[in-house]
């Protein structure tokens, strides 16, 4: 096991290039069960990408990764398919239930665990079984395992989501691919992600059309032999080194990003005072000495992400008053609270709403954070913190983050990977 070091106030210059985004790659890896030859660019060569491609293997897609690059190139060739993706490959990544979807609509039956419990919450699967079940699968569930059958295929059908879910808007994207006939899904997830994936699949050979939040998709069986995708940035990602610049940029700029897809993030950061500019496909961020309490609930895109609320969170502990967040999307959301708290954060949690009170002065202690965007929270706040901060568990931060202390660190930042003793 590893651990983080950081040593806090260092002032952050120079500029970070963002990687690709792990929530477009991981549907998108799902997808190519449905391709022949694939080539996939600018993908972020963290943990949950290769748990993903085990599962291809395991599977029978070949897979092959071209470091320097960025590039995973995947070949589904054979004609000996397993149709089974195993516990032990589901339970770290919840993403691994996307496979049901493309092994059903192709080889008309799949047996995929469930992905079980998760830190942020119970995270069902229901609405992704409901799409299926629409299309025409029979569904058991069994020891863990959701066992999908469609002897005679799945057929085109209207589907409206009760709420909107991004895994389950996916799941139902792909099984709908080589169904017969028009599917037609409703109150869908519109995340740029889930735009990401429907354009590798029609880079695949399918018609879809999306309008507002209802996605139309015309089922085929005509596969393009070769296709070639550069998946886009992760936005989650860009939006954590933006909240890292407001908090100690001098200069910061964010690379190999689309400024439009970070709207919600730039305005939130504008209000609270965060000194920014944009230029063409560039951002620049600094810190503001007076930064300026708000209020925000985090939706579904084009909303405030989720996955961005524990790092804004640490923003907050520095602005002047009681800023709020409301948590909409996962009911067990503020995990980071008590680990920020140790560090001096003032914090009250109210039901689904979190009071930060602010300006607080943090200070670095032995923290450790049970997913992926508390983890990052606590680097963030290390990095305003006086004294040292020692980050327990980073595994879950390698899941998700590529080049974490890398990219940091050539901005500056005292950080650095040491072992964990016990
Ligand atoms: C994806 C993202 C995750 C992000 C989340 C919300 C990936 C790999 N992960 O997760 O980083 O935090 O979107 O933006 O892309 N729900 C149900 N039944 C279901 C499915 C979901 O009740 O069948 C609920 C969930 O418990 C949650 C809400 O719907 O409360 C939204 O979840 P969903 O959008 O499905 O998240 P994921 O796709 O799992």
């Amino acid at each position: 096991m590893q651990k983080l070091l950081i040593k806090g106030r260092r002032e952050l210059s120079g500029s970070i290039s963002i990687s690709g985004s792990k929530n477009a790659t991981l549907p998108i890896l799902a997808a190519t069960i449905l391709a022949k030859s694939v080539t996939l660019k600018n993908v972020p060569l963290v943990k949950d990408i290769f748990t993903m491609l085990e599962l291809l293997e395991f599977i029978g897609v070949e897979t092959k990764i071209q470091y320097n690059k960025k590039n995973i190139v995947l070949k589904n060739q054979k004609k000996d398919i397993n149709t089974l993706a195993p516990y032990r490959l589901v339970k770290t990544m919840r993403a691994g239930v996307l496979v049901l979807g493309p092994l059903l609509t192709k080889y008309k039956k799949a047996k995929v665990s469930l992905p079980g419990g998760c830190a942020i919450g119970t995270r069902p699967v229901d609405l992704h079984l409901l799409a299926l079940k629409k299309l025409g699968a029979q569904i058991k569930i069994k020891n863990g395992y959701v066992i999908a059958q469609a002897k005679k295929g799945l057929t085109g059908c209207k589907i409206r989501f009760p709420s909107i879910s991004v895994g389950a808007t996916e799941n139902a994207l792909l099984a709908a691919f080589s169904a017969k006939g028009i599917t037609t899904l409703s109150n869908c997830a519109i995340e740029p992600e889930v735009l990401d994936l429907i354009n590798f699949l029609k880079k695949l050979g399918s018609v879809i059309k999306v309008i507002g939040r209802k996605i139309i998709i015309a089922g085929t069986n005509k596969i393009n032999e070769k296709v070639n995708h550069k998946v886009i940035f992760d936005r989650i990602e860009a939006g954590t080194y933006l909240v890292a610049g407001a908090l100690m940029g001098k200069k910061l700029f964010i690379k190999n990003i689309v400024p439009k897809i970070l709207k919600i993030e730039v305005e939130t950061l504008k209000k609270m005072g965060a000194k920014i500019k944009i230029k063409k496909n560039i951002i620049y961020v600094s810190r503001n000495k007076s930064l300026k309490k708000i209020n925000i609930s985090t939706k579904p895109y084009p909303g405030f992400p989720t996955d961005l609320q524990a790092q804004l969170m640490v923003l907050m502990t520095q602005a002047k008053g009681v800023s709020k967040i409301q948590e909409n999307i996962f009911e067990n959301r503020f995990m980071h609270v008590p680990e920020l708290k140790r560090m001096g954060a003032k914090i009250q949690i109210k039901n689904k709403t979190a009071y930060i009170y602010g300006p607080t002065k943090l200070i670095g202690a032995e923290v450790m954070a049970t997913d992926l965007r508390a983890s990052v929270s606590l680097v963030l706040a290390g990095l305003i913190s006086d004294n040292r901060t020692i980050l327990n568990r980073i595994y879950h931060l390698d899941r998700g983050y590529e080049s974490l202390e890398a990219k940091l660190k050539r901005c500056k930042a005292d950080i650095k990977r040491a072992k964990y003793e016990i």
